[in-house]
């Protein structure tokens, strides 16, 4: 399994997206494309990255009726990109449908997996709005164990959710985790952080990496701090 560090280009325009990615002349970096810049640009924006031969996930977490999803998918899967996601809450039909719509004439298909519970969902909010009464710790292992059963190839979750995700789908099971910070004082918006180097040995599969790249006085600079942190 490939390991790798995925930059979350969260850029409104085509001109900023393709200025940032400009700066990387001696590498090809692992870009997310998440709806701010699909809604902006369209496919096309997916299409030019993916020719400029960068790897692409594409983070537009759908979720509706299994037969809506499942076409949404087929249409995806003609953009060649090799990984993109859903959310858990559809339930075990709606990720079945979702893999039967990715999967290709010819048998191949992106990667796809699961949001569980967003990170922004406090276990109040959960319980109050969603009427979810479990530990949220327990809901979002409930959903990783859905997707693994419904086939799909592993989950969004926080780095420290990593090695329980493994420990309870597999080895296999891909974690892919944003919330990755250099140092605490830098955290923003994020609450449960990760440096590129703990995440690593947490046994995150990809890391998520967005500002503290793409706002840094050198992006190529963080992005190769980054990489030998996490993969070195
Ligand atoms: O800038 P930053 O490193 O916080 O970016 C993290 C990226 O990961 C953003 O694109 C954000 O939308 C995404 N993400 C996240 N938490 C999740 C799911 C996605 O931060 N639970």
């Amino acid at each position: 399994m490939n390991k790798d560090v995925i930059i979350a280009c969260d850029f409104a325009s085509k001109s900023e997206v393709l200025d940032f990615l400009g700066k990387f002349t001696e590498e090809k970096p692992f870009v997310k494309i998440g709806m701010e810049l699909f809604y902006a640009e369209g496919p096309d924006i997916v299409k030019e990255i993916k020719q400029r031969g960068h790897s692409i996930f594409l983070d537009l977490k759908l979720h509706d009726i299994p037969n809506t999803v499942k076409k949404a998918m087929a249409v995806l899967s003609r953009l060649d990109v090799d990984l993109c996601n859903l959310h858990a809450g559809g339930t075990i039909p709606m990720m079945e449908a979702a893999i039967e719509g990715l999967t290709r004439p010819d048998g191949t298909r992106p990667l796809l997996i699961a949001v569980t519970q967003l990170t922004s969902t406090s276990q109040e909010r959960m319980t109050n709005d969603l009427l979810i009464e479990k530990p949220i710790d327990e809901v979002v292992m409930h959903y990783a164990q859905n997707a693994k059963k419904a086939g799909l190839d592993g989950i969004v979750c926080s780095p420290l959710e990593a090695g329980k995700v493994h420990e309870l789908c597999g080895s296999d099971f891909l974690t892919v985790t944003p919330g990755i910070r250099f140092d605490s004082a830098s955290a923003g918006d994020q609450v449960r952080i990760t440096t590129p180097a703990q995440a690593k040995q947490i046994g995150s599969d990809y890391i998520v990496v967005g500002r503290p790249i793409t706002a840094a006085e050198d992006p190529v600079a963080a992005y190769r701090t980054c990489v030998k942190d996490f993969l070195g």
